[in-house]
């Protein structure tokens, strides 16, 4: 549920977001020798879903649902890369998560009505129960299910393989010669509102830190829209010890 107040939605839309689950850095400062030691990813990168069920009224009670993405969904279609996720509370708190792409041609899948008794496709009326198992229509198959992590009190994991995410880093040096700013540089896809985040140790919450868009630019950045090109960021290197990463916003779709 998207709460109305633009602040508070700006609040709710920042408290989980998609990133890659190993981080690209992990520096004891920003030197040459660390930069140095920063590896790629390997393709594909696997990705993970953070959330906590506290700010989903719907996921308190069994046979809730909500339905999450990083971009609207126009008529039946997705507009972005990624088909949103289904988030399913089923009996006795288990939590599913599923591709809503429906499998019979891929429309995006409605979230489960206790109504109905199924998440239902829009387009040809397939059914799919709380666990995603195809329970009628046209589909053949159940919904893709993902690994889910539940931590008992709040917090919700969700693994996401083969996420077209990656972040390349590398350091950019000033007029002087002296190291200025990191630049990250990722392909940003179209429809997708990314935001650089800042963990300081591994127990500690993510923060949205700020960026600029050009290596001398005020660091005044906080969301970069893709557009489906390679998109490069600059991050201060007054920032000391801890990950960087760069993430995909997701919102309820
Ligand atoms: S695309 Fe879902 S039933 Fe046809």
């Amino acid at each position: 549920m998207i709460p109305t107040e633009p602040q508070n939605r700006r609040e709710f839309v920042k408290r989980f977001s998609l990133l890659p689950a190993v981080s690209t850095l992990l520096t004891a400062s920003w030197s040459n020798t660390l930069l140095a030691a920063v590896t790629l990813p390997k393709r594909p990168t696997r990705g993970r879903m953070l959330l906590k069920i506290s700010d989903f009224p719907a996921l308190q009670d069994d046979f809730g649902s909500v339905r999450i993405g990083t971009s609207p969904v126009a008529g039946n279609e997705p507009t972005g890369l990624l088909h949103p996720i289904l988030i399913n509370r089923g009996p006795g708190g288990q939590f599913h998560a599923l591709n809503s792409e429906c499998t019979h041609a891929g429309c995006v899948v409605r979230p489960y009505s206790q109504a109905a008794g199924a998440c239902i496709c829009p387009c040809h009326g397939s059914r799919y129960a709380i666990d995603g198992a195809r329970t009628g229509g046209p589909a053949f198959f159940p919904l893709l299910p993902y690994a889910v992590q539940f931590d008992g009190k709040d917090q919700l994991i969700i693994e996401l393989p083969d996420l077209p995410h990656e972040i390349h880093a590398s350091l950019v040096r000033n007029d002087a010669g002296s190291a200025a700013r990191l630049r990250l540089e990722f392909l940003a896809f179209a429809h997708i509102h990314y935001e650089v985040m800042f963990q300081p140790s591994v127990s500690a919450p993510w923060q949205a830190t700020p960026f600029a868009l050009t290596p001398d630019g005020p660091l005044d950045q906080t969301v970069f829209a893709g557009n489906d090109d390679f998109a490069g960021v600059y991050v201060d290197t007054a920032l000391q010890t801890g990950f960087l990463t760069v993430t995909m916003r997701l919102q309820p779709v």
